[in-house]
């Protein structure tokens, strides 16, 4: 989604924002603009697409003092450069994270009053409501502190006023905001990777904070109320931010997987089991929800079947931008487990708020460590992928699937299903694992069902339960990279309406690892090659199947079923990785696609 940056100190501003506004690219935008200061007036460019377009027209500039920066994904108007950021109105320049709610009421208040606005945009509409707050205040933050009660939404904002050009101001409603510590002055940023270059020294902002930054000091008040905030410091290594030698982030991703797993195998089940007691006694609960979006549901589904499964304890798992709508029967005996990457998804957030407002208890399984989610949850378990840039998940799903395998483990431990032998065997496996996802990754998925996806414009995934789940995870990577159309289908489903659209070489890609029902799946695959359909299998080595079912396929290693959803993950993400670089997509950065999706 949107990204933003700010800079007030010594050094000159304008390369401070480009390099800031390039680490953002990864979370997905379509124009970018800055602000800056040249004799004493703000001076804004905005470019369409992406920040090296902008960068051509301004990176000669010297202007100094401060300046903010933006990368737009379009919400309130078509991406154009009038809809860019900094939007300003009035004499208040903005760049804005979120969404204003009610701007329309206040589009039409204002319009009355005499304002005029160039753009479609809700931010542009803030700029006109907070320069009319300060207008009936005696300061500047008294001025912001009444837009505060009359803006409803989300916001993170950075904001120059024309009548303080010695200070730049920032506030934050339901929209990450940090302010960074640097030597020579502060920055404002929507996420850490925009403060890097500059420093690693960091102040968490928090709802209804508002900060006065100068050269010298940055001042936060909420509510009228001077705030102390700790200084943290990013000790994450920072060459985990580049590609390391890969074509694209997403290719390096992949690779990270075994080291990742390998890394919380051992600190669930290595000597010191030092993080075992971490994982939660599901057994003490007596309803428990899953919540989470896109492939954070999918990797919620795979926890809930696991859960079921091994521990015999009934799981729901539930999209968060359904379950806020929908009635709830929480109480202090529930659990409701949020599954987020970003730890920023709106939907997400909103539903653990939810949750805690019910009385349940709340966990996070979530990748960045100092996240509003993470801040907000009870209890927090870290997936440790590192930092995650290309937009279409791979380690961090692997990683949320391997978490919820381990509590899967635990629970069925704990409810005595599983003989000590069993017990060993499993710890086993989890070993290694590591070593089998690597063989996974190196033996890749065959060209010639590269080629044949790649032509195409519409595909299916089929797969029943977890191999289900998995379907639907590999259909959005195909989808979300490569652009080819692609419903995942529980295998049974098809028939009843969805089998009309195949034809002569659609592509059917269809999972099955569960030996159970793999005959149920195969009569599945049949049908559609009776009517034509290109099949490619993705199979266990335990399971043999004629090959006049399909025309190509992949065989895994079988393995218990805690562990499987795993290795079947890797040719998933191979798959739309090759097809969308055949194709020649943007793999890193897909169209309209944004990595921290912090809006409803
Ligand atoms: C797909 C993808 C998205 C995210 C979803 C939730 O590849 O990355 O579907 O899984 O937007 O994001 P987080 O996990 O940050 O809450």
């Amino acid at each position: 989604m949107c990204g933003m940056i700010g800079y007030i100190g010594k050094k000159p501003v304008v390369p401070i924002l480009l390099k800031g506004l390039q680490s953002l690219e990864y979370r997905g935008y379509d124009s970018a603009g800055i602000a800056y200061m040249k004799d004493q007036n703000v001076q804004i460019m905005k470019e369409v697409g992406k920040v090296n377009n902008l960068k051509k027209h301004c990176q000669h500039l010297t202007a100094t003092k401060m300046g903010l920066g933006h990368t737009r994904w379009a919400t309130h108007g078509v991406a154009n450069q009038v809809n860019a950021h900094p939007q300003r109105n009035s004499g208040v320049t903005i760049v804005h994270n979120g969404i204003i709610e009610n701007y329309e009421l206040w589009k039409q208040k204002l319009l009355e009053k005499g304002y005029q606005f160039q753009s479609d945009t809700d931010t542009e509409v803030a700029c006109a409501v907070i320069s009319e707050a300060i207008k009936q205040s005696s300061t500047i933050l008294e001025g912001l502190e009444i837009a505060q009660t009359q803006l409803e939404g989300s916001y993170a904002f950075g904001i120059i006023v024309d009548q303080d050009p010695n200070h730049l101001y920032a506030m934050k409603q339901n929209s990450p905001l940090i302010v960074g510590v640097c030597p020579d002055g502060y920055l404002i940023a929507s996420d850490i990777p925009a403060v890097l270059t500059n420093t690693n020294e960091y102040q968490i902002l928090e709802d209804g904070d508002i900060a006065i930054l100068s050269e010298q000091r940055v001042t936060i008040y909420n509510q009228g109320i001077e705030q102390t905030k700790n200084i943290q410091t990013f000790t994450e290594e920072i060459d985990q931010v580049t590609k390391d030698g890969y074509e694209h982030y997403m290719r390096k991703e992949i690779q990270e997987q075994p080291a990742i797993v390998a890394s919380l195998v051992s600190e669930y089940l290595g000597d010191q089991q030092s993080h075992w007691s971490d994982l939660p006694d599901l057994t003490a609960y007596q309803k428990i929800d899953i919540v989470a979006c896109g492939s954070a549901w999918h990797a919620g589904m795979i926890g809930k079947m696991l859960i079921e499964r091994y521990a015999k304890i009934p799981v729901q798992c539930y999209i968060a931008s359904e379950y806020r709508y929908q009635p709830h029967f929480l109480d202090s005996n529930s659990l409701v487990i949020v599954i987020s990457q970003s730890g920023e998804t709106a939907d997400t957030l909103a539903s653990l708020t939810l949750a805690k407002q019910q009385q349940a208890k709340t966990l996070a399984i979530v990748n960045v460590a100092r996240s509003s989610i993470a801040r907000a949850a009870d209890q927090v378990i870290l997936t440790k992928a590192g930092c995650e840039i290309a937009v279409a998940t791979t380690k961090a799903f692997m990683a949320q699937i391997t978490i919820l395998s381990l509590l899967a483990f635990k629970t069925a431990k704990l409810q005595g299903l599983l003989s000590e032998k069993e017990i060993r065997q499993i710890e086993e496996d989890y070993k290694t694992l590591p070593l089998l996802l690597e063989a996974c990754i190196y033996q890749g998925v065959d060209q010639a069902v590269v080629k044949h996806l790649a032509t195409k414009e519409h595909a299916f995934y089929l797969g029943r339960q977890i191999d289900y789940a998995l379907a639907l995870e590999g259909a959005l990577k195909l989808k979300e990279i490569s652009y080819i159309h692609c419903e995942a289908y529980a295998a049974g489903e098809l028939k009843h309406g969805t089998i009309s659209l195949i034809e002569q070489e659609t592509p059917v890609i269809c999972i099955v690892t569960d030996p159970a029902i793999a005959s149920k799946t195969i009569s599945n695959l049949k049908e559609v090659k009776a009517r034509g359909s290109y099949n490619f299998l993705i199979v266990t080595d335990q399971l043999n199947f004629e090959s006049d079912v399909y025309q190509d396929k992949l065989i895994l290693p079988s393995l218990n079923p805690l562990l499987q959803p795993m290795i079947t993950t890797i040719p998933l993400q191979l798959l739309a990785y090759q097809v969308a670089k055949e194709r020649f997509c943007d793999i890193d950065q897909p169209r309209n696609l944004a990595k921290s999706v912090t809006v409803e």
